[in-house]
């Protein structure tokens, strides 16, 4: 998976200087385990701009921690990530999302022609969404997403679900993700 290439503007550029020129493009390609430490740096700094004020040693706690487990995680393919980069500086992530597979116990499911059939219970919860505040609302997310989606639909996973975040809401829901009725017992 790679190579997908965007130079996307949304009409906000007109009037923010700050916006890259129309020349910029984005190459989304797959995130090795050797990215870890990137993507832990957008989860960290996703769970801040969701509210959540991490103090500095919160916050490396929470990058040191995750970049541990995503060590393990990727190589025995638990954990498939995408990265967004500026084909101009390569170096330069601007965006990521990933997905943890899990499988569940099957379960009946209801297909779009209305017919019930029995998932074997392929799932993968997406998690990671972010962009680096100077790249948003030109569209990365967005590919990021139907990339999570394409892929998703070439392995045959049954579903993705996530928890969705009031600045990625609109976002998902354009994309085809509904509400659920999932409930949660956090007083363990
Ligand atoms: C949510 C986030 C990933 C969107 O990234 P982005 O690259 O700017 O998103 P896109 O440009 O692809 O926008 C896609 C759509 O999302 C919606 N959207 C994007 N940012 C939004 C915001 N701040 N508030 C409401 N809707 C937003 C819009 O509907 C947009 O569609 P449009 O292009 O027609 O306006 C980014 O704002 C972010 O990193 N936020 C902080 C972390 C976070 O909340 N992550 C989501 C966790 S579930």
């Amino acid at each position: 998976m790679g190579g997908e290439t965007m130079g996307r503007r949304p009409s906000s550029c007109i009037v923010l200087a700050k916006c890259l020129p129309m020349s910029e493009s984005i190459t989304i390609r797959t995130a090795t385990v050797a990215d870890r430490l990137v993507i832990a740096h957008h989860r960290t700094a996703m769970f801040v701009d969701m509210g959540w004020s991490l103090d500095e040693e919160r916050a490396a706690a929470l990058r040191v921690t995750t970049a541990s487990w995503l060590e393990q995680a990727m190589p025995r393919g638990e954990y498939v990530g995408w990265l967004a980069q500026s084909e101009a500086a390569p170096e330069r992530v601007v965006a990521g999302a990933g997905v943890q597979l899990r499988r569940i116990l099957p379960f009946p499911r209801r297909l779009i022609d209305g017919t019930v059939s029995i998932a074997e219970g392929r799932q993968a919860i997406v998690v990671n969404v972010y962009t680096e505040p100077e790249f948003r609302r030109r569209g990365t997310a967005r590919r990021l997403m139907e990339t999570v989606i394409g892929w998703a639909r070439s392995v045959r996973l049954e579903s993705l679900v996530l928890h969705a975040a009031p600045d990625g809401e609109a976002l998902y829901r354009s994309l085809g993700f509904e509400r659920t009725n999932e409930m949660r017992y956090t007083r363990l």
